[in-house]
């Protein structure tokens, strides 16, 4: 499939939007300071929290974002489990309506995984790895493009 360009001056902070990508859902957020604030306490809780599992995570990806530059989060959006589409449960604080002082991310419905901010599972879900860093670059600051 052909890379796909995205214009991240339009994703306002807090937002996500879904470009499709050789027939894959990717995800473009935007995460706010306090949605990066929330990573680094998740670190005891997840399966792998450096992101050292092979396969996912790209080189430019191993770091506390997941990303080339904090604020923008880039990831597919399958569940590494069974393929599941998770859905987005973006929080700035904890709420006691999610699991287990669980500060939010994205939930998938199928088995009940839980990722963060940055698409790392959290231990003991049936997800054996985080969602997926695609291949992505800057083009300049306002557009990335994906493959
Ligand atoms: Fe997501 Fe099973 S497919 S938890």
């Amino acid at each position: 499939g052909a890379p796909v360009e995205v214009d991240i001056s339009t994703i306002a902070p807090g937002e996500m939007r879904t470009v499709e990508w050789r027939g894959k859902p990717v995800w473009v957020i935007h995460r706010t300071k306090e949605q990066l604030g929330t990573l680094k306490q998740n670190d005891p809780d997840l399966a792998d929290p450096d992101s050292n599992r092979p396969g996912v995570t790209p080189p430019y990806a191993k770091n506390e974002w997941r990303s080339r530059k904090p604020d923008i989060f880039v990831t597919v959006g399958i569940c590494t489990h069974l393929g599941c589409s998770p859905t987005p449960k973006f929080q700035t604080g904890p709420q006691p309506s999610l699991p287990n002082n669980w500060d939010g991310g994205f939930l998938c419905p199928c088995h009940g995984s839980t990722f963060d901010m940055a698409g790392r599972v959290y231990k003991n879900k049936p997800a054996p790895d985080n969602l997926e860093v695609p291949p992505y670059q800057y083009l300049s600051d306002t557009k990335i493009i994906i493959g």
